[in-house]
């Protein structure tokens, strides 16, 4: 019984990605999406398999890769070519630390305990994460966290503070441990909005494949 009830799971779960395959037909998307991530995701976007994104960003950027097992909570948007690699976990929320217990079978009406009038209230913090920022394997990214453009997460980092853009941080609690260029080069970038531009232009970018030979008119 109990191998009949998993092949059914089993084969429904491959008939809705089938369904949703169709719908999304130029994302290589291998788990299944929420209406509003569904709604969202752009061009040339790949999701790999076992993932469980949540909420209703306000944006998805084009070029999102999304490696397996990876988990997007409270996220308020992800801009254009990131790359959020396997094993991830975004935006999870704190447990209140001033009530008696942290568990949330007594703040949170969603464990069936208490009724939704019991419920905590507090503002949700959201992470923001920029334009062509890349996450490593493994990385905890905590609620609220505001990652810039261009930065870099080493892998297993835990990212308990904002991360200014083109910076590179690693280790628990991660800390800065490089920039990726000069001060000049990050700016110019960063006015340029390179990501906004159509996609056959940016292949055409004369610094696509080194950016640090960006030339400044001074
Ligand atoms: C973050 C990363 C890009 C850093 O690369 P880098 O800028 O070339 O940094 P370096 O290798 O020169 O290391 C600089 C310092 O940071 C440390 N460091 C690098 N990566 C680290 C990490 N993930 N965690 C903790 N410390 C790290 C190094 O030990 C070194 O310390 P030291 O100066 O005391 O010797 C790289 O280490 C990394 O984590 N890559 C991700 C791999 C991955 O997950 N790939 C899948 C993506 S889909």
């Amino acid at each position: 019984m109990h191998i009949m009830r998993q092949l059914f799971s089993f084969w429904r779960l491959t008939y809705a990605l089938k369904k949703q395959q169709e719908r999304l037909n130029n994302r290589n998307i291998k788990s299944l999406l929420n209406p509003s991530w569904e709604k969202k995701i752009q061009a040339y976007s790949v999701i790999e398999t076992d993932c469980d994104l949540k909420g209703d960003p306000a944006y998805l950027g084009r070029g999102l890769y999304i490696g397996n097992s990876t988990l997007i909570y409270n996220t308020s948007s992800i801009g254009d070519f990131c790359s959020i690699s396997s094993g991830v976990k975004i935006g999870l929320a704190a447990h209140p630390k001033h009530m008696l217990s942290t568990s949330p079978l007594f703040y949170s009406s969603g464990r069936g305990l208490i009724n939704d009038s019991d419920i905590l209230t507090g503002v949700e913090k959201m992470v923001e994460i920029g334009h062509d920022v890349l996450i490593s394997a493994n990385v905890l990214i905590l609620e609220g966290v505001k990652i810039g453009t261009g930065a870099i997460i080493g892998a297993g980092a835990v990212v308990v503070k904002n991360v200014e853009p083109y910076t590179i941080v690693a280790g628990v609690p991660a800390k800065v441990i490089g920039k990726r260029f000069s001060d000049d080069v990050i700016q110019h970038l960063l006015n340029s909005k390179w990501w906004e531009l159509d996609i056959q232009n940016i292949l055409q970018l004369p610094f696509l494949k080194d950016a640090s030979k960006i030339e400044f008119n001074r």
